[in-house]
Parts: C-alpha cells; structure tokens; sequence
C-alpha cells in the first residue's frame, strides 16, 4: 500500500498533508517517506536474505545526502558511477569496502580519487579501463579488487533506454572479450568478481536468470584459466509498479528464482538496486496554474515540468497523478497535465481523470523518488526544487530551494 493516502479528504505523506508542506516550503517540492524507505531496504533484504547478499544502493537514482545516510544507517553499501557521487559517500562515512564503483566512462582523475579512497570494488567495463586501473595501481602501489562487466548479450524487456545487456550496448565487454582479460599480465589489479546489470525497471527475472548463466559460465571457465572469482554483482534493475496495479512481479517473486539458481553459489553476492529502494517512497506535489480548454481538449499548465521529473518526457514513463484535496462529488474528466517548460515534449501525464481544478490548487506525481530529482535540471533557468523528509508526523527540509543567486553563482558576468 501506499504511503500517500487520503485522511479527511487531503492527500497525506505518512501523517502529514501535503498541503501543509507545500504551504510551508512552496512548489514544486519533493517529499519522502523515511519509513517507506527503511521498509523497502529490509523488504529487499529479506527477500534476496538466503544469499546473504552485500546490497549496494544505486546512488545515481536518489543521491540527496539524507537519503544516502539512511540507507548506510540501515547497512547498505552504494553502487558509485563517478567522483561527484563518489565525494557524496565519503561525506555520509560510508564503509568504503562496502562501495562498487561502476561507470563506463571513468577518467583517471576518479579512478585514482576511487584508490585512493580505497573503495571495495572497481566494475571494469573494458580493456582500457582496465588497463588504465592497473597503472594507476601500479603508480599508487595498489592492487584493487576489480570485477569485470560482461555484457551477456540478453534482451531485456523493459524501455530500450534502459536496456543494458544487448550485444548493441555500450556497457561491458563479451563473455569472450573477458576471458581475453584474464589472460592479460596485469600485476597490479586483482580479478575477483564478475557484474552483470542488464536494464532497469525489469518485466521479470527472465532476463536476468539468462545473464547469471553466462556470467557463471564465465566464472567456470575464467577459474579454468587460474583466475580466482568469488564474486558476483547481479546489478539492479527490480521493479515498481508505477501504475499502482499488479502488472510487475513484487520483489520476492523477482528474488526467488534468483536465490534458487544461486542456492550453491558460495561466493560473494553483491545486488546495486535503486528504483526498488526509493521510487515509491516519494511524491512530487506541484500547484496547478491554468487550465487550457477547448471543445476537444482539457490541459492543466502546472508549475513541474520536464525540469523538475524529466521521466514522462524522456521514456513516456507514468506516474500516477492525484489531486492533494480530494474533491468530492465533483466530476472527474480526463486531462493533460503539462509544465512551463518551452519544448512540445514537456508534458507531466496525458489523459488522466481529474476533478475541476482551479489556479493554486495541488497535485501529486507518485513514485518519483528515483531518477526524479536526480534527473532534474535549471532548463530555462528554473531553480531545482526543495525535497522534504517525513519521519511519521514530522518532517525536515533535506535539500532547500536553489535561489536565484544560486543559479548564477558560477557565471563569469555574475558582478
Ligand atoms: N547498476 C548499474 C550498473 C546501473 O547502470 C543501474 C542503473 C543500476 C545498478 C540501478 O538500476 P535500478 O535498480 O535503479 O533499476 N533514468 C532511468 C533509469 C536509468 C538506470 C541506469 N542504470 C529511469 O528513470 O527509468
């Protein structure tokens, strides 16, 4: 069930309204729930428990300090794709064995920032890179635990955005590219692990499964060659039900035939999920500043847009809309929902059925705490947004409102 339920007719997060916060902080505001986040981390947890799995949180969908902190609270470790994300664990103290650094694109500058923060794990993603990390090693008189990123070749079904596997992506190296790798004299990088991630927002463990074939192939036939790999990271990419139905599997139906296949697997296991962890613990309450009509069409301008959740405008993505006070008795009728930004794509929601609504009256996107505000950007010059923590029936403000200072801050001609 959600965490953002009616009581007395107005939206509430946890315990508190809506209302009260946006009053108190302005729109557009990101609002979370704490518990919410803590239950999806023992849920997740729980289900994968049998493997005894190192859980490395995604830091790229959520990266708010607050966030990270609460997580690192509850155990996890953090699954890192750059020196920016990086600086953000170190800051919160989290246990740096406990860190994955993935990323296809690594420059030397964060791979020696990564050493010398001596983080648990480096997911190498090719040849160069790995080259690149066993002369940094050698340089620093290093030897880092690197695991290899195969690509599997397996299609998953989910947006083609984020599909990762396929022979036609660029993460990873083939299976055979690999073992090529193993054989190399690399003297300063210790191959310990192999890393699938093969998509996001996954239908199914199908894909999945296939992936950890290959990869225990791999490790088979890597071990044959004298390499020594006790570990493997099955990426992220569980799944939410955006639409508020049960069209995708929970996360023990996901997990389960994950653990079977595993059940004698006695290596390490690490999982990165982010979507899972934090999409359904937040909303996105935005105000309502015109409606537009004609004999065809019902349009609602609000104050979010592409620059606030860029997810419907990028990958057609849903995120259920709710108005904050229930209107009873009030005719629902199907409506856009679209923001400031100038650009055709800047739409929120299509063909959604919603009450009468007036200028100032509030909305919420639901499931927005992943790749939400992390996505978010100063398109035409609009500050980003404040996000609120809601701990039960309080609440704190976990990231203010940039200003408009803020936005010019680092520009030359800013006198
Ligand atoms: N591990 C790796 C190597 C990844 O590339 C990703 C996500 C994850 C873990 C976490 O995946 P998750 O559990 O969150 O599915 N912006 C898109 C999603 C991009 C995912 C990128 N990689 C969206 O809004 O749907």
């Amino acid at each position: 069930m959600s965490v953002f339920n009616y009581l007395d007719g107005l939206l509430h997060c946890d315990s508190v309204p809506l209302s009260t916060l946006a009053a108190e902080f302005d729109t557009p505001l990101y609002v979370y729930s704490a518990d919410r986040l803590r239950e999806n981390y023992r849920r997740l947890a729980q289900a994968f428990a049998p493997l005894r799995p190192a859980i490395c949180y995604s830091v790229k969908a959520n990266a708010n300090l607050s966030i990270l902190r609460l997580l690192r609270d509850e155990g996890s470790g953090f699954d890192i794709v750059s020196g920016g994300e990086l600086f953000r664990v170190q800051r919160i103290g989290a246990n740096m064995a406990h860190v994955v650094f993935a990323g296809v694109g690594k420059t030397e500058a964060e791979i020696e920032m990564a050493l010398r923060a001596n983080v648990g794990w480096i997911n190498i993603e090719s040849e160069g890179e790995l080259r690149r990390v066993n002369e940094l090693g050698g340089r620093l008189g290093l030897r880092p635990d690197v695991a290899i990123r195969l690509r599997p070749d397996v299609e998953a079904d989910t947006h083609h955005h984020i599909s990762t596997g396929s022979s036609a992506s660029k993460f990873g190296v083939p299976a055979a590219g690999a073992l090529e790798l193993i054989r190399a004299p690399l003297p300063n990088v210790h191959i310990r692990g192999a890393h699938i991630h093969i998509g996001s927002q996954l239908a199914g463990p199908g894909a999945t499964l296939q992936a950890i074939d290959v990869a225990l192939e791999f490790i088979a036939k890597a071990t044959a060659l004298g390499a020594m790999i006790d570990t493997l990271d099955i990426g992220g990419g569980f799944p939410v039900p955006y639409r508020g139905d049960d069209s995708v599997p929970d996360i023990e139906s996901f997990a389960a035939p994950i653990v079977n296949q595993l059940a004698h697997w006695d290596g390490g296991l690490h999982l990165e999920p982010g979507r899972y962890l934090v999409a359904d613990t937040a909303a996105l309450i935005t105000s309502v500043q015109y409606e537009k009509r004609d004999s065809s069409h019902r349009l609602i301008i609000v104050d979010a847009g592409m620059n606030t959740l860029l997810r419907p405008a990028l990958y057609d993505a849903y995120h259920r809309v709710l108005p904050v006070g229930r209107i009873v008795n009030s005719p629902y009728a199907p409506a856009d929902v679209a923001g400031p930004i100038c650009e055709s794509a800047d739409f929120l929601a299509r063909n959604r059925p919603l009450p009468p609504l007036n200028s100032g009256d509030l909305l919420a996107l639901l499931d927005v705490g992943a790749y939400g505000f992390a996505m978010a950007s100063n398109y035409n010059s609009h500050p980003l947004p404040a996000e609120v923590l809601v701990e039960g029936n309080t609440y704190h403000l976990i990231r203010r409102r940039q200003t408009y200072e803020e936005l010019i801050a680092n520009e030359a001609a800013n006198t």
